[in-house]
């Protein structure tokens, strides 16, 4: 580390958000492993109303998405636009107060979700006055961010500086769009939009806080730190170019494909459909670039276990924008939509790819911020990154094979057209077949969070040997 850069640089503010992506990544993990406990065995509630499946599922996705994926954005993007732009952080104190003001709306999240109060809109359930605040911060980050790179040294904006700040202008405009609503209480509102216009606006804003939040920032992250880690210039920075406008292009219509059979007219549908598919193209751009950065120093993989984090989360990006694509086909959606398997793609993207890039670039910053020479046994990273890896490689798979089971059941009809699997017979197999997959989510999800070696428990339970034993009807119609 170069001693004059705690100096010249604002690494306070880094590191501060670097220590709380930790903290923050290990509540958010705990609570989803919590619920998927909970789907398996209901009892783990005990009849209390905030331990409640219904309030720590949006508690678990608020926290894994905005404090653990958020303070990883802000502690990346915050070094990386320093260091690019050679210069210091804009205005320190409007960026300490990002750090404080973003902890106290995760806090307020961690109180009021449990207690029971959601505008209920999926990943947009905190109320108006904590919306307010998250706009507050968010300006302030616009401004921190916007004015460092305004006051650079150098001439050049470097590419990764381009996803982080689309993902802040974004972001700002999605907030903004999405949760205008009307206040009836201190905590309680409603929203500026009725029926399926609501739906569409909300849609829209869950597909681009996957596309802008989820997607761009943490391609800005890779395109700082995968080069970095690996020593070498960026493998092509006019495809980095292309595939930033054509994705941000892209994204912004593909919401549609959420509300696929609904009272959402035919063609909007259809379009998101379309948008989607054609999204596989620039996704894969930046997979490419960031795995071809490799080329020429591929044996850095073999004992770089930072590398690796950064890279495996590479393929789980290309996997996962694979899926979504043929998922988003209407037919496949009929069968994948309310199932399983939607789960696993959430996790593959969420956990493969924004979890293992997120660490690879901690583990990366950490020793810089804290003036070491390197992390204090690499040993650990090495047993984290294989425990993680199979953890979440165990996790998807066990979704796609329950989503898949589910799907089946649920279409399967008798030649009389009475459905094979009648509702309350369907849902004790349902109940046998989340026991199991619930189980892999305990096993795989713990394996990713927590790092517990339960992998030898989770291939002995395996999910098709319980599909066959457990998921028989009681009955036939
Ligand atoms: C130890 C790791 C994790 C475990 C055990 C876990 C577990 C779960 C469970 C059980 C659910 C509910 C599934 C259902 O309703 O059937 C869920 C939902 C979700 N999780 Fe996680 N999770 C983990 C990590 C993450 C991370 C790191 C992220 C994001 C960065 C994430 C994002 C989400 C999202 C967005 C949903 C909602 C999906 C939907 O509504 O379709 N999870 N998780
Ligand atoms: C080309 C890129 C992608 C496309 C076209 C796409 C498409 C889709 C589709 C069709 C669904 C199912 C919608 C439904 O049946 O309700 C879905 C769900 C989801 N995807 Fe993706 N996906 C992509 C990439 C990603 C990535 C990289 C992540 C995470 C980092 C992600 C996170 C999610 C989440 C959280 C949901 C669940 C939303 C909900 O219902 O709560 N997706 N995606």
């Amino acid at each position: 580390m170069n001693p004059s850069s705690s100096a010249t640089y604002n690494y306070t503010v880094v590191r501060q958000f670097a220590i709380m992506t930790v903290v923050w990544g290990v509540v958010g993990m705990l609570v989803g492993v919590i619920i998927a406990a909970q789907l398996a065995f209901p009892a783990l509630n005990f009849d209390v109303p905030w331990l409640t499946y219904s309030r720590l599922r949006p508690l678990h996705t608020n926290a894994v998405i905005f404090a653990f994926g958020g303070c990883a954005l802000f502690a990346t993007s915050y070094y990386a636009v320093q260091r690019t732009c050679q210069t210091r952080l804009f205005a320190g104190p409007l960026a300490a107060f990002t750090f404080w003001g973003w902890q106290l709306v995760i806090l307020a999240a961690a109180v009021s979700l449990p207690l029971g109060y959601t505008s209920g809109k999926e990943y947009a359930e905190l109320e108006w006055p904590i919306d307010i605040l998250i706009t507050l911060v968010w300006v302030a980050y616009a401004v921190v961010f916007f004015g460092t790179i305004a006051t650079r040294k150098v001439r050049h904006i470097y590419v990764a500086n381009w996803f982080y700040g689309s993902m802040i202008l974004t972001v700002a405009v999605l907030h903004l769009v999405n949760s205008a609503a009307m206040p009836s209480g201190w905590m309680t509102s409603y929203s500026a939009y009725a029926g399926v216009q609501d739906a569409m606006v909300q849609w829209w804003y869950g597909h681009n806080a996957v596309g802008f939040f989820l997607t761009a920032g943490f391609l800005g992250m890779m395109y700082y730190y995968v080069p970095k880690q690996i020593g070498r210039p960026v493998y092509s920075y006019r495809l980095s170019i292309v595939h930033f406008w054509a994705l941000i292009f892209t994204y912004m219509w593909a919401g549609p494909h959420h509300l696929h059979y609904t009272a959402l007219p035919d063609w909007a549908q259809s379009l998101g459909m379309v948008f989607s598919l054609i999204l596989l193209a620039p996704s894969w751009g930046g997979m490419i670039n960031g795995i071809m950065t490799l080329s020429g120093a591929w044996h850095k993989l073999r004992d770089d276990p930072i590398l690796r984090f950064l890279i495996v989360s590479l393929s789980f990006y290309g996997m996962s924008t694979f899926e979504g694509p043929m998922m988003s086909i209407k037919t496949v959606n009929a069968l994948s939509h309310y199932t399983d398997w939607t789960i696993g793609h959430v996790h593959s993207g969420a956990l493969g790819w924004v979890g293992l890039v997120s660490m690879g670039a901690l583990y990366y910053l950490v020793p810089r911020l804290f003036g070491k020479e390197a992390m204090y046994s690499t040993k650990a990273i090495e047993v984290h990154f294989w425990v993680a890896t199979i953890g979440i490689v165990l996790y998807a798979v066990s979704m796609w094979i329950s989503g898949v089971t589910q799907g089946l059941m649920w279409r399967a009809v008798e030649p009389d057209g009475t459905l094979t699997w009648p509702a309350v017979p369907a849902r004790h197999a349902d109940h046998g077949v989340e026991r199991v997959q619930d189980g892999r989510d305990r096993q795989g999800g713990g394996c990713a969070g927590a790092r517990r070696p339960r992998a030898r428990l989770t291939t002995r339970r395996t999910p098709w040997h319980s599909v066959t034993r457990r998921s028989r009807p009681t009955s036939s119609s």
